[in-house]
């Protein structure tokens, strides 16, 4: 049997901005099995992040449920989440949040200090897998707003998740320095790591085994 990873079941997702409601996600039904490598792809405002920060249980659904590793996250104290997320997912957020008063070398390592692990220099090996060996000591702010986003991708891969969802990250990349990102997430999925990545890009979309289609919140294939 496919070991699933996540299980997405009847997921709806609802804003409320005063006393409008937003229907970010509409019963998603979705698996994500060990090994895939799965592209989102959907209009902006269709609910790609919205799908990502559940699958990630960085937020809650208003109805349906969110099986992480075979466990319903519903059952579990934030404290397990948070432990069980620490663990088993690495993020690639949008608008990266880095640290502003860290340096990109202790932005990268953070992960690995909250998680208790030692790095034995991966965040420096990172670094210079993304080509940032020659920042490690800049401040966020003093980056391009690619180098950000490298960074960015370094850290979620600091823990060695065997999960990574990326929302869009080659979204701020020349071509030369997405496809040394698409090369390492393909390294990354042979060696075992199960990858979903939102992207507009369909030069990436190619790289990916799978796409999922979303459009005003629901899986349209
Ligand atoms: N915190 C929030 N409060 C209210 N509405 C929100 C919130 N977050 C997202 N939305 C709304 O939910 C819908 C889906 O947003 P989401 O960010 O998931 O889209 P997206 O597909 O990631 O778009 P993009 O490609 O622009 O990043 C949008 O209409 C958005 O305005
Ligand atoms: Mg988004």
């Amino acid at each position: 049997m496919t070991e699933h990873i996540i299980e997405l079941h009847d997921v709806s997702k609802n804003y409320t901005r005063g006393v409008e409601t937003v229907h970010a996600l509409q019963e998603v039904t979705l698996n994500v099995s060990k090994g895939d490598f799965i592209a989102v792809v959907g209009h902006s405002g269709s609910g790609k992040t919205t799908m990502m920060n559940i699958m990630g249980c960085l937020d809650h659904p208003s109805s349906g449920s969110v099986i992480l590793q075979g466990r319903p996250i519903e059952q579990a104290s934030e404290s397990a989440l948070t432990r069980m997320r620490r663990s088993a997912i690495g993020f690639v957020f949008q608008q990266f949040f880095l640290v502003p008063t860290l340096t990109v070398l202790e932005n990268v390592t953070l992960p690995a200090l909250f998680s208790g692990n030692h790095t034995n220099g991966r965040s420096r090996d990172l670094l210079e897998m993304v080509g940032l060996g020659k920042r490690l000591n800049h401040l966020p702010g003093q980056l391009s707003g690619g180098e950000m986003q490298r960074a960015a991708i370094a850290r979620a891969l600091v823990n060695s998740p065997p999960l990574v969802l990326a929302d869009e990250p080659t979204g701020n990349l020349d071509s030369r320095n997405a496809d040394m990102i698409m090369e390492l997430f393909e390294q990354l999925n042979r060696d075992g790591v199960t990858i979903v990545l939102v992207t507009h890009n369909a030069d990436i979309v190619k790289h990916c085994e799978r796409t999922v289609h979303i459009e005003d919140g629901r899986i349209s294939q």
